[in-house]
């Protein structure tokens, strides 16, 4: 059969759609129970390292719910692991690094790998998930950007003002260049391999770029995403550049590269794509928080943003950060639900 190409994959190049399509960042994880059962019995590095355990997860809210993308479960710091970090998810803590880089030394005393060889689990599911998903659901792969997981690597975990990352940036230079080049050659080659593998697009997740100035942004960190997005475009499949507290970094993050841009709700998504450029797609950007409003509250918000996007096409529907644990499955639905039942206002203007 002939079937046309899946909505998601269609936005992504601005081409028209019957729907806006949906996923959500997050979509499995600890607000589905099917996921909390499966935790009691396995960790999450041995989920993501088991492709079987991996696949079971990422089909999980594919299962509960009509969403136009899968995206692998696996966690943006894997890549850590075979790059000599030792890496633990403290229950209640969340990401641990035992080894954080703190000078040059550090920097050389990391190994580039192999994603073919080191990363093989995820990249494994995602050839299980290529066979197992509907034709209309396409797979999405993801790397952390490089900002973020050198702010991992430095401050070795959670931070709040990077302090310690923007120290070496602003005292040591050469060991924060040795960095973002190894950074951004293992999550060039990591994409690439699961782009090889199946992923049929791919998101960065440059989740806390928003911590920099547009000017540092643009010294410390635009090459090297632009290096990645370049590498990713020579192959032909899309991808989505996502940052929080970006809408000072907009135009930046659209001149590194990306087909499509994720913004959070602390921008308006109008505001937002006429700062991009209506030559790229734009994904967003409802406040995971909402999912916990009134069921009238959820459709309100869910509609302001679709009428924001106005119609034209390249508009995929997300939050503006990950699902929150703790959010009702009935909110997710009743999104959904929302997105696919909009009927834009005005959309022959934009034909
Ligand atoms: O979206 C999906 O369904 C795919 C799975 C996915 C995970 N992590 C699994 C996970 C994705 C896309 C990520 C990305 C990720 N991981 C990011 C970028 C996106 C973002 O949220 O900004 C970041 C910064 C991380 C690092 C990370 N991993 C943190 C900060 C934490 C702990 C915080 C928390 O929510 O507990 C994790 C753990 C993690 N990764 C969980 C999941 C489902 C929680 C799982 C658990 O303990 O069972």
């Amino acid at each position: 059969m002939n079937s046309p190409e899946p909505r998601f994959l269609r936005a992504c190049r601005r081409q028209p759609v019957d729907r806006t399509p949906v996923w959500f960042m997050r979509q499995a994880g600890r607000y589905m129970p099917a996921y909390r059962q499966l935790r009691k019995k396995y960790g999450l590095l041995e989920i993501c390292r088991t492709p079987e355990l991996a696949l079971q997860v990422t089909l999980q809210p594919i299962e509960a719910f009509e969403l136009d993308a899968a995206i692998v479960f696996a966690d943006i710091l894997l890549p850590l692991v075979p790059m000599g970090f030792d890496l633990s998810f403290a229950k209640g803590v969340g990401p641990q690094i035992a080894n954080p880089v703190r000078a040059i030394d550090d920097v050389q005393r990391l190994r580039s790998f192999d994603p073919a060889q080191e990363l093989a689990p995820t990249l494994e599911a995602i050839k299980l998930l290529r066979s197992a998903l509907p034709a209309s659901t396409p797979l999405i792969g993801f790397a952390g950007g490089p900002f973020t997981l050198a702010c991992y690597m430095i401050e070795g975990g959670a931070s709040r003002n990077y302090e310690r990352a923007k120290s070496l940036m602003y005292t040591q230079p050469s060991a924060w260049w040795a960095l973002m080049d190894l950074v951004t050659s293992m999550t060039q080659a990591y994409l690439l391999a699961q782009i090889e593998a199946g992923a049929q697009a791919v998101q960065l997740f440059d989740s806390w770029a928003g911590a920099l100035s547009p000017t540092d942004y643009q010294r410390f960190v635009q090459p090297y995403s632009q290096r990645v997005l370049q590498a990713v475009a020579e192959t032909g499949a899309p991808s989505l550049h996502f940052g929080t507290n970006s809408a000072t970094l907009l135009e930046l993050m659209a001149e590194a590269g990306g087909d499509a841009i994720g913004v959070d709700w602390r921008v308006e998504l109008d505001r937002a794509w006429q700062t991009i450029g209506y030559d790229r797609a734009i994904q967003g950007n409802l406040d995971p928080s909402v999912l916990f409003g009134s069921d009238d509250e959820i459709q309100a918000q869910t509609r302001r943003i679709l009428d924001q996007a106005g119609g034209r096409p390249g508009h995929i529907f997300n939050l503006g950060h990950g699902i929150l644990p703790g959010t009702p499955m009935t909110a997710v639905s009743l999104v959904v639900d929302a997105v696919h039942s909009y009927q834009p206002v005005g959309q022959a203007e934009h034909g």
